[in-house]
């Protein structure tokens, strides 16, 4: 596929764009420098986007088969600027003619029991709060949008860089944790989980948890 990946220069992005060129896929990584350190392939290209901006979007997207979001706000940005991303990444697929978005997500509206998302939880770290709310509120804009196939991917409460083992587990809306209440997955292994459904198309119109 050709894919278009919004955020290639990040953590979550460049093992995404790593994972992509693996499996064959060709991959234009965006980032608002237009540099991304890390990937050298000759099937890969890095250009300068912002975002929050449709009409750039729209222009970055046209001619792809699909859009993986790995975008998150940089640390001087609030939060809510995920909201203002997904208004504009829909916007811009919109206008591109494109219709296949698979997005990096938040694991803090995950369900942990009938009526318990994760943000809710006692033990819910304070400090993330903000960009766990953000995220929710951007996946509600996500869920309005039923003519595009989107999916909605979240990592486990914890996600870090680690091995990439191959193996990892999916709940629609659900936290995964392990035996032990762990709920954890490397970012390698992440990113297998997103382009699996950018492949396989097995979560569409769904929030999914990921983890071991
Ligand atoms: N447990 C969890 O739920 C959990 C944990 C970790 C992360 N996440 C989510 O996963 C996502 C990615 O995380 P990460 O750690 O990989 O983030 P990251 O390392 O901060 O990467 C963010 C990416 O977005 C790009 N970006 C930011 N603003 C942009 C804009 N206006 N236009 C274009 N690109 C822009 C950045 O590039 P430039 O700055 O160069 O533009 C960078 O490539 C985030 O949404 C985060 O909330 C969830």
């Amino acid at each position: 596929m050709n894919v278009l990946l919004l955020g290639a220069s990040g953590r979550i992005g460049q093992r995404t764009a790593a994972e992509l060129l693996d499996r064959g896929h060709v991959v234009t990584g965006v980032s608002r420098s237009g540099a991304v350190e890390g990937v050298d392939d000759e099937d890969f290209v890095a250009v300068a986007g912002d975002a929050t901006d449709a009409d750039d979007v729209a222009k970055l997207a046209a001619g792809h088969d699909a859009v993986i979001s790995t975008l998150g706000p940089d640390e001087d940005a609030s939060p809510e600027i995920l909201t203002t991303m997904m208004s504009a990444v829909i916007e811009g697929l919109r206008r591109a003619g494109v219709s296949r978005l698979v997005w990096t997500g938040g694991a803090g509206g995950l369900m942990v029991g009938p009526e318990t998302m994760l943000i809710e939880t006692a033990d819910f770290p304070e400090e993330w709060e903000p960009v766990a709310r953000a995220a929710i509120d951007a996946y509600n804009v996500l869920s309005d949008a039923d003519d595009l196939a989107w999916s909605y991917v979240a990592p486990a409460a914890l996600i870090e860089p680690g091995e990439r083992t191959g193996e990892y587990r999916t709940a629609d809306r659900e936290l995964v944790a392990d035996d032990d209440g762990e709920s954890y997955i490397s970012m390698a292994d992440f990113a297998i989980a997103l382009v699996d459904e950018l492949e396989d198309g097995d979560a569409v119109h769904t929030y999914l948890g990921t983890g071991y």
